[in-house]
């Protein structure tokens, strides 16, 4: 296995789509088939710029939105020494949310352009893989409704779905959009097969950087 990097395969989509419990389901059935494989997710709440997140998301504290948007885009930079070295040692990482969620979370607000919003991501190790589940927003609500954080909310979450169409558009990057709403084991099915072609594929390809 000398010299196969690690994928980094990424899971984006809606509020409720799926995406924590599919992330979690493909880490166990890859290290079940012998892949070496860890979860990532972000905002990484645990650091202390993901503390100030938590609090912002959880409604105790009100950043200012450019603010805000570096902040999160901050928490995912803190995390790339780690994410380097990890798909350097053979390492897939599969994580919960990464760029696209943070630029179609402030680019859904008003007076962002979605080119504002990108750059602070370029130069992100580039996904091997992103896996967009899709989800109609009234199936997604009937999962449970939206809890108390900041963004969930039904106008909020279609604008946000906007910008992730207009991301996906972008022929720079592999999307595969994945029907979320079938059962939770059907779609856990069609992600392992495409991430299992990824991990292969990207064995002795070199790590991108994300949109440049
Ligand atoms: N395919 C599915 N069918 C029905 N319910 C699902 C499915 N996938 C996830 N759920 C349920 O929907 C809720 C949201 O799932 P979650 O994985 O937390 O979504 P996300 O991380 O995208 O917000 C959870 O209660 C989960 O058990
Ligand atoms: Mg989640």
């Amino acid at each position: 296995m000398a010299g196969r990097r690690g994928a980094l395969i990424v899971l984006e989509g809606v509020d409720r789509a799926g995406k924590s419990t599919q992330a979690r389901k493909l880490v166990a059935a890859l290290c079940a088939a012998g892949h070496r494989a860890e979860l990532l997710r972000f905002p990484e709440r645990s650091t202390e710029i993901g503390k100030l997140l938590s609090s912002y998301l959880e409604k105790k504290s009100e950043v200012e939105d450019h603010s805000v948007h570096l902040l999160f885009s901050a928490n995912r930079w803190e995390q790339v020494p780690l994410m380097r070295n990890k798909l350097q040692q053979g390492i897939t990482l599969v994580v919960d949310r990464y760029a696209f969620s943070g630029v179609a979370f402030t680019a859904a607000k008003e007076n962002f352009s979605l080119e504002w919003c990108k750059q602070p991501d370029v130069g992100l190790p580039r996904p091997d893989l992103v896996l967009f589940l899709q989800l109609q927003l009234v199936d997604a609500m009937r999962r449970g409704g939206f809890g108390q954080e900041r963004y969930e909310d039904k106008a909020f979450q279609e604008s946000a779905l906007r910008c992730f169409q207009q991301l996906m558009q972008e022929p720079s990057l592999d999307w595969k959009t994945v029907d979320a709403s079938r059962s939770i084991e059907d779609v856990h099915e069609e992600i392992c097969a495409l991430s299992e072609a990824t991990i292969q594929d990207a064995a002795h390809r070199p790590l991108g950087r994300l949109w440049m």
